[in-house]
């Protein structure tokens, strides 16, 4: 039975099974560092109308909470891409699920991502992004696993660099579940 001690407390915890996470980035950092984004953001992109592109699904409550932070009028759409599954690992393969709406040519389109681990993902949005010829494209992630970095991606807004280690919460999931959780859990490896 799973365990859920409520909330972003430091002391909290949570039980998935046998495996232990402990807090790492609590609700009130995040939304502290998710404002001054939204800030950088709002100055760098004034007097142009951006398009922000959700990567599903575990982009969609940092792309919430990143968009109400921006003062200005901007787009929103969303795609999808084949997940891990229920593993904890990257499968080192990307496939399409869901195509864009939204008719990118010439327009600022800045990418959000919950986290960027081996990059494969990011490098394949990236290459797919290009091709549709943008005025101008950018990458914004939460979270940036350094260390897990395998591929050459260029990252233009950065929340958290992080070790490489799993996390979930604020999107982030485990087996589908935990996204609802408004702080980011680590797995306790020790
Ligand atoms: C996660 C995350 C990124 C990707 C990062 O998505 O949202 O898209 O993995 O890993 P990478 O840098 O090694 O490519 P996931 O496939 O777990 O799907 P989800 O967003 O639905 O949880």
């Amino acid at each position: 039975m799973d365990e859920l001690k409520s909330g972003s407390h430091a002391e909290d915890y949570i039980l998935v099974g046998n495996e232990k996470f402990i807090p790492l980035l609590s609700d009130e950092k995040i939304q502290a560092r998710v404002k001054e984004l939204g800030g950088q953001l709002t100055k760098e992109y004034k007097g142009k109308l951006p398009i922000f592109i959700g990567v599903l699904n575990g982009s969609f409550i940092f792309l919430s909470d990143l968009v109400k932070n921006i003062n200005l009028k901007l787009e929103i759409d969303f795609f999808k891409l084949s997940s891990y599954g229920e593993s904890k690992i990257s499968s080192g393969k990307v496939k399409m699920l869901k195509e864009l709406n939204a008719d990118i040519n010439d327009r600022h389109v800045i990418i959000v991502e919950d986290i960027v681990d081996t990059g494969l993902s990011i490098k394949y949005i990236e290459e797919l992004m290009e091709s549709f010829k943008p005025a101008s494209l950018k990458v914004a992630t939460l979270l940036f696993k350094k260390e897990a970095l395998k591929y050459d991606v260029k990252i233009d807004y950065i929340g958290f660099e992080i070790p490489n280690k799993f996390v979930i919460g604020y999107g982030l999931d485990y087996a589908q579940r935990y996204r609802n959780l408004r702080s980011i859990y680590v797995l306790n490896e020790e």
